[in-house]
């Protein structure tokens, strides 16, 4: 049984169970519970009986006509995917993992935000006030008139933003902060949980805006901040491959602008520095396209981006073949593969088969089916598409080739790019300058692809 006062909190996803497990029976995860206290806070006292609330004040919907403008951080990269500079008042998590560049980043918006006049504070839970100033100078900010901490005392934090009037306040990270009126160690859900809401209604009190920084596990959950995702106001992943140096800024949930929004950078020396034209980094540039690869002209938020789906589909030497997928579905290359084999005769049964998309970017649209499977197809036939081809399209159950969403804004930026033919839907029409081949079922996709037959 619990002790009086004790519960047992999932780590992983924050349910509470009133005894131990070795398994949260919510969630699935191993070893995630851990005892918390649900006792009153030292001094606080219990809720006198019968004891009534204080009302509330009303207001009306045209009062929103008098909200302060956004803050641009001047990091157009950032700015967008805020939805156009960040909103007073909000709490965005900024979550990523350990060393992908989110204190880079976050420390690059503040100082650029400084410069151009908001009051920006960082403060840092994981690195000595020296450290920070260090990395500044390095990235060439060390003018910017940004005030540092380095502070991981939640009430020390809070009375410091009650005293003097910020715009924009970093917090790094939500993780290593502590409150002294719960008992759980720092990092565990309560603490987590306890400071994330404090600051946002600090946040939403004052029209502070508090960006929190949290870091990812492993598995790809956000432990410990899964909990704050909820409270606020925007989520914003910070993503990257190991070995690239390229870094996506992902909207995840977004109160105030579109959530399929994305912000690419690129790591260099000097920090973090926005790429304006993606495209051009996730194109295998030079040389013969080879069999097995399809440039898929995509549409990531607002702006086309064409990017290399390479496939590779080989003689299986395990009894079970390998399907093995970076940078898309799993499930949707399952899809993909049944309705080549069914509506196209293409076999993987005793082949391996491995889909990378190039550069370290996540594709999530449907769009790209087209492109997944004319790179399959390629490898599968050891035929190559032509070198100047882009290939976008949806494939349905029954092999139908079906339209999406922009196609002329794909054409167009494939037209910028040298590219001059097109595998695509039928009804996409033709930019200047890139002729469609347009298919409405799949086999006649492959078969082109097979036969080699574009005109
Ligand atoms: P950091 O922002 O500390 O990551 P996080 O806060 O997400 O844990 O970034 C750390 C990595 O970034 C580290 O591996 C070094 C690299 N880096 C550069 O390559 N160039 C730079 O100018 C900086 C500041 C960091
Ligand atoms: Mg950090």
């Amino acid at each position: 049984m619990a002790r009086d006062g004790a519960v047992y909190a999932c780590q992983s996803c924050g349910a509470v169970h009133a005894k131990w497990a070795g398994q949260c029976t919510a969630c699935g995860a191993w070893n995630t519970l851990v005892e918390e206290s649900t006792a009153r806070p030292p001094g606080a006292l219990a809720p006198a009986r019968g004891a009534k609330g204080r009302g509330l004040a009303f207001e009306g919907l045209e009062s929103l006509s008098t909200t302060q403008p956004r803050i641009v951080t001047g990091v157009a990269e950032f700015d967008r995917v805020c939805g156009g500079g960040v909103v007073p008042g909000s709490a965005i998590l900024l979550a990523g993992d350990p060393g992908v560049g989110k204190s880079t980043l976050l420390l690059q918006v503040c100082a650029q935000a400084a410069r151009r006049g908001a009051a920006c504070a960082y403060i840092s839970g994981e690195e000595a006030v020296e450290q920070i100033r260090a990395r500044a100078h390095r990235m060439g900010m060390a003018d910017a008139p940004v005030k540092l901490a380095a502070e991981t005392a939640l009430r020390d934090i809070v009375e410091a933003l009650k005293r003097e009037a910020f715009d924009l306040v970093v917090i790094d990270s939500i993780q290593t902060l502590w409150s002294d009126a719960h008992e759980a160690g720092p990092g565990s859900v309560t603490q987590v949980r306890a400071c994330a809401g404090e600051l946002v209604r600090l946040a939403k009190r004052r029209g502070v805006a508090v960006v929190l920084v949290g870091h990812v596990t492993k598995d790809g959950q956000i432990a410990g901040p899964r909990v704050v995702e909820h409270m606020v106001d925007a989520v914003l992943a910070f993503e990257g491959e190991r070995g690239y140096p390229f870094r996506i800024l992902r909207g995840a949930k977004n109160r105030f602008g579109a959530t399929d929004e994305i912000g690419v950078f690129e790591m260099g020396d000097a920090g973090l520095s926005e790429v304006k034209n993606p495209s051009s980094l996730f194109l295998n540039e030079g040389g013969e396209r080879a069999a097995g690869a399809a440039v898929f002209a995509g549409i990531e938020g607002s702006r086309p981006v064409l990017v290399e789906f390479q496939a590779l589909v080989a003689p299986s030497v395990y009894g079970t073949p390998r399907r093995t997928v970076v940078g898309w579905d799993g499930g949707r290359l399952a899809m993909v593969m049944a309705v080549l084999e069914a509506r196209c005769g293409l076999g993987f049964a005793s082949r391996d088969v491995y889909l990378n998309v190039a550069g370290g970017l996540r594709i999530s649209e449907p769009a790209a089916d087209l492109a997944a499977a004319a790179a399959l197809a390629s490898s599968a036939l050891d035929a190559a598409l032509p070198q100047e081809c882009v290939v976008f399209g949806e494939i349905s159950l029954s092999g139908d080739i079906r339209p999406v969403s922009r196609m002329e804004a794909r054409l167009k930026e494939a037209a910028k790019l040298g590219f001059s033919r097109a595998l695509a839907p039928v009804g996409a029409g033709g930019g200047p300058g890139v002729t469609v081949t347009g298919v409405a079922r799949l086999a006649e996709a492959i078969s082109r692809i097979g036969d080699q037959a574009w005109d």
